[in-house]
């Protein structure tokens, strides 16, 4: 059993806080903000992640999970304190690490003797020895035993439970391989592959891992542009691909392309590394642009399909930026949604769990309570996120409630085929295959 602080209650923060309790070790979960602390302490949860709220209950029942927003309670007696603030995109698209100073700062401050300091968040690459750095200067003159290590996080958000308790792999990098091997510790219980490297590399390694993802994603979704205009089908065409063990099948999914608060603002942050250093991020830049491509290119279809988009009345099922989250950030759909209001068309829209975080940035749109209601009256309806409860919707309903039976598949959740038997024009991503002559 181990004493560990984890510091930030967000999505990586309090999975990563409630699976080392669940894992038996003594965890104090630390947040800044004081409103989510009381909510927590009363058991409401800050996010939607399936699962979470059960495992915090139990945790706090068995005693091995408290939160706090107190730095001297955070770190008595801790062994472990891990940094899971946030680390959002700056201006520049550079990592913006305003929070991450404060909380080594803070430890630095409140730790007694020594701390093993393991950041979790996504950081650029050198963090570590930058962290290390203020740690020791904020100290200097009282004695401090402290170790820094990296420990990025794979978690995915939906499945972030279970991406903590069967890791693929986990990575930790730091200068001391003691200090490594002690965190390493925290997790063999998980029996994975846990690898050892310097501080550099391990953070290096999260940011390939993200932008390779999303390079994975981008490729598709330009093959499934090619596609479009070949006649070809890009689900088979990604399924054909993945029967190769050299290539797989995940995440080779067309379709509106990739948002969430980590692919976008991680490809920025290493494209935005490599250009300070000298070489030229081309392959990265073209991911991003081909990922922005592809909101424009709904938008065109259906500025094609409607004539204009002044005045069109569009539903959008599906508003966070993937199914089994509420998390909005650079959701695709809001973007669609901007560029839709931009030319002047009066957005419809509904998600299963996001609508408290969408009510919040969304001016203008009808939040409706169901799909049906958000296809009443609609010149198109946009499939934005492929939540599972949109999968077998009542076409009938919706066909005879739309004004005009216009659909625009943004993750070919369904089958195009038969909603075009049904009198739907359909338009999907990627799905030439369903030309017969018919514009896509
Ligand atoms: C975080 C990192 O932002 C990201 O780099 C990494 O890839 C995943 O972990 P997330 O968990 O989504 O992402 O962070 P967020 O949802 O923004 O929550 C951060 C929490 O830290 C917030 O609750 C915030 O109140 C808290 N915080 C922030 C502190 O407790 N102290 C601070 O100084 C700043
Ligand atoms: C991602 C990484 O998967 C995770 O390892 C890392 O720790 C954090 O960032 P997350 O952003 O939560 O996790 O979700 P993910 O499931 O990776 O999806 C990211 C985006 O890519 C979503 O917008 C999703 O809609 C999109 N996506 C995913 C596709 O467009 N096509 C695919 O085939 C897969």
């Amino acid at each position: 059993m181990s004493k560990i602080c984890v510091i930030g209650t967000g999505y990586v923060g309090l999975v990563t806080g409630t699976c080392f309790a669940d894992l038996g070790n003594e965890v104090v979960c630390l947040d800044i903000d004081e409103t989510r602390i009381e909510r927590l302490k009363n058991g409401i949860m800050p996010i939607y992640e399936p699962g979470l709220q059960q495992l915090v209950s139990q945790n706090v029942k068995a005693g091995r999970l408290t939160f706090v927003t107190n730095y001297e309670k955070a770190l008595k007696d801790a062994e472990f304190a891990f940094i899971a603030v946030g680390t959002p995109s700056g201006v520049d698209g550079e990592a913006d690490l305003q929070y991450v100073r404060s909380v080594a700062e803070s430890i630095a401050d409140q730790v007694e003797d020594k701390i093993f300091v393991v950041n979790k968040s996504t950081v650029p690459v050198g963090t570590g020895d930058w962290v290390a750095d203020i740690i020791r200067k904020r100290r200097a003159g009282k004695p401090l035993e402290f170790s820094v290590i990296s420990n990025p996080e794979f978690l995915r958000e939906g499945s972030a439970i279970n991406d903590f308790m069967y890791p693929d792999r986990v990575v930790l990098g730091s200068t001391d391989r003691v200090a490594a091997s002690k965190v390493a510790q925290l997790y063999l219980t998980l029996r994975c592959p846990i690898m050892i490297t310097d501080l550099r590399t391990a953070e290096m390694i999260k940011y390939a891992s993200n932008a390779f993802l999303a390079t994975r994603i981008s490729f598709i979704n330009e093959i499934a542009n090619i596609c479009e205009e070949l006649g070809a089908d890009v689900r088979d065409v990604a399924l054909g691909m993945g029967y190769d063990k050299r290539i797989g099948s995940a995440f080779l999914d067309a379709g509106l392309g990739w948002g969430g608060s980590c692919f976008p603002k991680d490809v920025k942050a290493l494209a935005h590394m490599a250009a300070i250093h000298g070489t030229h991020p081309q392959l990265l830049q073209a991911v991003m642009d081909i990922n922005r491509n592809q909101r424009r290119r709904v938008i065109y279809k259906l500025r094609k399909a409607l004539g204009s988009l002044n005045e069109a009345v569009i539903g959008i099922l599906g508003l966070s930026f993937k199914p089994n989250t509420d998390d909005i950030r650079e959701a695709p759909a809001l973007e669609l949604i901007h560029l839709l209001q931009n030319e002047g068309a009066i957005i419809k829209g509904y998600d299963p769990q996001a609508m408290e975080n969408a009510a919040q940035v969304l001016k203008r749109v009808q939040l409706c309570e169901n799909p049906y209601q958000v296809a009443e009256g609609a010149d198109a309806l946009v499939l934005a996120t492929e939540w599972n409860e949109f999968k077998q919707v009542d076409f009938d309903r919706i066909y005879t409630s739309m004004k005009k039976p216009i659909i625009m598949d943004g993750r070919n959740l369904w089958d195009g085929e038969k909603l075009r038997s049904m009198g739907f024009a359909y338009y999907g991503m990627g799905r030439g295959g369903f030309n017969n002559g018919n514009s896509d």
